[in-house]
């Protein structure tokens, strides 16, 4: 997709700083597994961690364009960085703006939008995954106050965040319809964050248990309508997987660069080979064809579309072609690839998740042919 000039010169300073302030980091973090606090003023100076929200609750509110085209310069370099950005900006600020009371954005929104906090998500649970209205977490309602148990698993951002979004059960005679969200900071009584996992990939990005153990919410901190916290947190996702498009697209963008950086510098026979050609265009096209899914919901989104099958197909779309990418440069650079010595072996682990999180491929396929035989978008 040509992008507009103004598109253009905000992927070139967010790739310039990418280049200078997180790349040099990327391999460290992920070796050491460890989050890059450090990175998080110079993303909030840049206006990245309030990217969906106005100047008036302290965000930068820019298109979903420039967002999607923030998430990937940044993941082009250092995936955890991508899905640190994504997750806060996506899953947390976004519901807060979306369905908050004005109450609610002025006091949840500052400290994470321009404030330097970070945000986060609560969806998965032990026995809810793929089945997300199978949240078993529940609420109980006594005079203005709620009481809140139970579990929640594979949280982004979960040992960093300050102000988490998430569900719980409010009536279980209801289904899905029966599902509230809620916001709640770090520090209330009852709540902790449990097991930081051990992960294949995006390791400089930390992954959580959440424990609710008789927390106290106040009604004026349960998010969005009594009831419909499944249908506003799908909604939520909606924009979500295009921010994972972007992440994987960016991933898959980075194995390219390096197989190209390798031709060019360490190999440049491998140039004249037709299979190493054939495998450079299919690869530059499949990721060419990604962006422009991945720009197309978002620009769908900006427009005030139905976007829920654009994005499941960005982020499905998108996930494959980086990891096809990121399969194939291994095979150019061979055992080199395999080692520390090149990013290809991290791209690889890290792309790995856009297959799984925020909805699994399958999961991704099932919102595509219940929109397609809905008729809804
Ligand atoms: N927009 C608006 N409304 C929507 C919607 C959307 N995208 N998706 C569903 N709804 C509405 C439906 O219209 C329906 O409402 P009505 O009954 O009024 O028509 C209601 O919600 C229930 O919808 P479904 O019957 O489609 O619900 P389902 O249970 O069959 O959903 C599913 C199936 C699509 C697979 C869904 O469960 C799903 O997306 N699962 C994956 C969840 C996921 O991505 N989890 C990862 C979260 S990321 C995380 O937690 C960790 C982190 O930090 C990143």
């Amino acid at each position: 997709m040509i992008l507009s000039e103004q598109h253009e010169s905000y992927r070139q300073k967010i790739r310039e700083f990418a280049l200078a302030e997180i790349e040099p980091h990327a391999q460290r973090l992920d070796e050491e597994q460890v989050f890059p606090h450090e990175h998080i003023p110079k993303l909030n100076e840049l206006g990245l961690l309030g990217m969906v929200v106005p100047e008036q609750y302290g965000g930068s509110f820019t298109d979903t364009m420039k967002y999607a085209i923030a998430v990937e310069e940044l993941s082009r370099v250092c995936g955890a960085t991508g899905i640190i950005v994504a997750a806060h900006n996506s899953l947390c600020t976004y519901p807060i703006y979306a369905f908050g009371t004005e109450e609610q954005k002025k006091k949840y929104l500052p400290p994470v939008c321009g404030g330097g906090e970070l945000g986060s998500f609560g969806l998965t649970e032990p026995n809810a995954g793929s089945d997300a209205a199978g949240t078993q977490s529940n609420a109980v309602k006594n005079g203005d106050t709620w009481t809140l148990n139970g579990t929640k698993c594979f949280i982004t951002n979960a040992t960093v965040g300050t102000t988490f979004v998430m569900t719980a059960v409010t009536d279980k005679t209801k289904g899905a319809k029966g599902i509230s969200a809620f916001i709640l900071k770090q520090g209330t009584p009852g709540f902790t964050v449990g097991k930081k996992e051990n992960k294949m990939g995006l390791r400089g990005s930390d992954t959580a248990f959440l424990h609710f153990d008789d927390v106290k919410i106040p009604d004026e901190d349960r998010l969005g309508h009594e009831g419909d916290g499944f249908k506003e947190f799908m909604i939520t996702l909606d924009g979500g997987r295009i921010s994972i498009g972007a992440l994987a697209l960016g991933l898959g963008q980075g194995a390219l660069d390096c197989v190209i950086d390798y031709i060019l510098n360490e190999d440049k026979s491998a140039a004249n080979r037709q299979y190493i050609q054939f495998k450079l265009a299919d690869i530059n096209m499949q990721l060419e064809a990604a962006r422009n899914f991945v720009y197309e919901a978002a620009i769908a989104k900006d427009t005030g579309k139905r976007f829920t099958r654009l994005s499941a197909m960005a982020k499905l779309y998108a996930s494959e072609a980086g990891r096809h990418a990121a399969y194939w440069a291994m095979q150019v650079l061979g055992d080199a690839g395999y080692t520390e010595r090149y990013p290809v072996e991290r791209i690889y682990r890290d792309v790995k998740l856009c297959e799984i999180g925020e909805g699994t491929s399958e999961v991704q396929r099932i919102v595509i042919s219940r929109e397609l035989l809905r008729g809804t978008s």
